[in-house]
């Protein structure tokens, strides 16, 4: 039973059924049906009732912005300047123009103003942008109301001598809003082709993420679609405070690279009611991260939601206090992961992964301390990320391998307090699945299968106390 008490939830032993079984109805509704249709009509405020599936809401005025929405009240509101990228900039949209400067002047002038400004992207257009940087600091809240559609360049050449990292990169910028139900679409199909991981014999080099925020405070981020980026697709990079919900982000399964959310060394990150189908994870978390709560989220094709890859190259990481609280998995390689590298530092601690709905999932639950992705395979080494108190609590579904559980954990550095509650996972054929534990230890609770082969620890208390610390929720009222 999951009790809401403020901003703080107990995990006790005990059923939520109720709640899982209409969790699971809505996601099977919600991705039986899936298209570009799924995420709600722009402009709708109210969040339609059937996403709420998850156990606990994020906790709610936390953060204090100026109400932007067109019911807000507050009279700063009235002050802020309207800026059209069209009418006032000059911008055309007709797919092919390159409308960079039109964008950059509108960034600069709305990122001057004192009373805050709202940029509108109308709908109806395409606007051509190259490479971009939109950098702040800025004088007040920045709006964006993207309701056309931003394309990228198809052409790879199109960033001969730039970084090619970047296509759209926001950096320094204090309250930051992206919203307004357009499309974000970087035309990534000729970068994909020239990766090595879709054919050896091209070398490898970087392809942009399509949308960077670096060192963000206060992001929200709601109703916008992303699409066959040339990379990654969204990546979060030293912010805080960000809320992102009712996104859509969509690329084929077959595509390299091209995770959907990328939270990196980034604190206070609340992502919800979002849809995601990529090549690579829906969402993952690396570097120095902090207070990631994940909500309701459907995810896949793809590989999962990942936290990790932590380690590598020796490097220092301090991941704590994530959580992902409802989601619908299917058909990706992973399901719920932590991957480390071999001689990292630093540790992967107080972790919950709860209600979470498989479907023809290959690696459902999955600690990896052995991950390797380089060509040369990587040797044994002493040092390790340290991976402790992680919670497993309502996974149920169907696996496509029999291995629907697996703790590979360093020989040197053994993961510990690692507890399993109100596991179900089988293969669709009705099969026995099963479960592999290497220096793993910790507790089972209520019905888990495959059964637990953890190590038994004692003495573990398992009391959920989550606190996001000046997190806002988007949807407050
Ligand atoms: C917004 O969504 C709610 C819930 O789905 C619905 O009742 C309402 O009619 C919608 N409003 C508009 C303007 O679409
Ligand atoms: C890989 O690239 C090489 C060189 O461009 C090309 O000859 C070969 O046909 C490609 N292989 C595949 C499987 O596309
Ligand atoms: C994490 O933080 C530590 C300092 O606390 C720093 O040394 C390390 O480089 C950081 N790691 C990453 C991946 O940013
Ligand atoms: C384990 O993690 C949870 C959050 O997932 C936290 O509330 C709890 O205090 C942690 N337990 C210990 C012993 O650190
Ligand atoms: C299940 O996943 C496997 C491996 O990813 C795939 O080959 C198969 O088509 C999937 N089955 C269904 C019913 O989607
Ligand atoms: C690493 O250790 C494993 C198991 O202890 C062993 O099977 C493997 O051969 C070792 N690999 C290297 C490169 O030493």
């Amino acid at each position: 039973m999951v009790l809401l008490s403020g901003s703080s939830y107990i995990v006790k032993n005990g059923r939520r059924n109720g709640a899982a079984a209409l969790f699971l109805l809505l996601l099977v509704l919600s991705s039986s049906s899936s298209s570009a249709a799924d995420v709600p009509p722009p402009g709708n405020q109210s969040v339609p009732s059937t996403v709420y599936f998850s156990s606990t809401s994020p906790p709610k005025n936390m953060m204090m912005m100026p109400r932007t929405t067109t019911t807000g009240r507050r009279k700063k509101r009235r002050l802020q300047q309207q800026m059209s990228i069209t009418d006032h900039f000059g911008a055309l949209g007709d797919g092919s123009t390159d409308d960079t400067q039109a964008f950059e002047q509108a960034w600069s002038r709305a990122c001057s103003s004192q009373s805050g400004a709202v940029v509108h992207v109308p709908p109806g257009k395409v606007y051509l942008l190259r490479p971009i940087t939109l950098a702040g600091p800025c004088k007040s809240t920045v709006k964006m109301l993207i309701a056309g559609t931003i394309v990228a360049p198809s052409d790879p050449d199109s960033w001969a001598g730039l970084d090619n990292r970047r296509w759209l990169y926001f950096h320094h910028v204090n309250k930051l809003i992206l919203t307004g139900g357009g499309t974000i679409d970087g035309r990534g199909q000729r970068w994909w082709a020239s990766s090595c991981k879709i054919n050896a014999t091209n070398p490898c080099r970087h392809a942009p993420t399509a949308v960077t925020f670096h060192r963000i405070k206060q992001l929200k981020l709601q109703d916008l679609t992303l699409r066959d980026s040339q990379q990654m697709h969204m990546a979060f990079n030293r912010c805080s405070r960000v809320a992102a919900s009712r996104l859509k982000v969509a690329a084929p399964a077959n595509s390299p690279n091209t995770d959907g959310i990328h939270i990196s060394s980034s604190n206070n990150v609340i992502i919800e009611y979002s849809q995601i189908s990529t090549g690579d994870d829906c969402i993952s978390i690396v570097g120095n991260s902090s207070n990631v709560h994940i909500t309701d989220i459907v995810c896949g094709p793809g590989h999962g939601i990942s936290i990790g890859s932590l380690g590598k190259s020796n490097s220092l990481n301090q991941v704590r206090n994530i959580h992902i609280d409802g989601a619908l998995i299917s058909n990706t390689k992973n399901g719920v992961r932590i991957k480390t590298w071999q001689g990292g530092r630093g540790y992967a601690n107080d972790i919950t992964f709860h209600n979470i709905v498989m479907r023809n999932v290959s690696n459902p639950i999955i600690i990896d301390q052995y991950y390797c992705d380089s060509k040369i395979p990587c040797q044994n080494q002493t040092s390790a990320i340290k991976v402790d108190n992680i919670s497993f609590i309502g996974i149920k579904g169907t696996s496509a391998t029999k291995d629907a559980m697996k703790f590979a954990c360093s020989d040197t550095c053994p993961c510990e307090n690692i507890y399993l509650e109100d596991i179900q996972l089988f293969l669709d054929s009705g099969e026995d699945t099963t479960a592999y534990c290497w220096k793993a230890s910790g507790l089972s609770s209520g019905l888990v299968h495959p059964p637990s082969c953890l190590s038994v620890t004692n003495g573990l208390v398992i009391e959920q106390n989550i606190v996001i610390d000046n997190a806002f929720h988007p949807m407050e009222k």
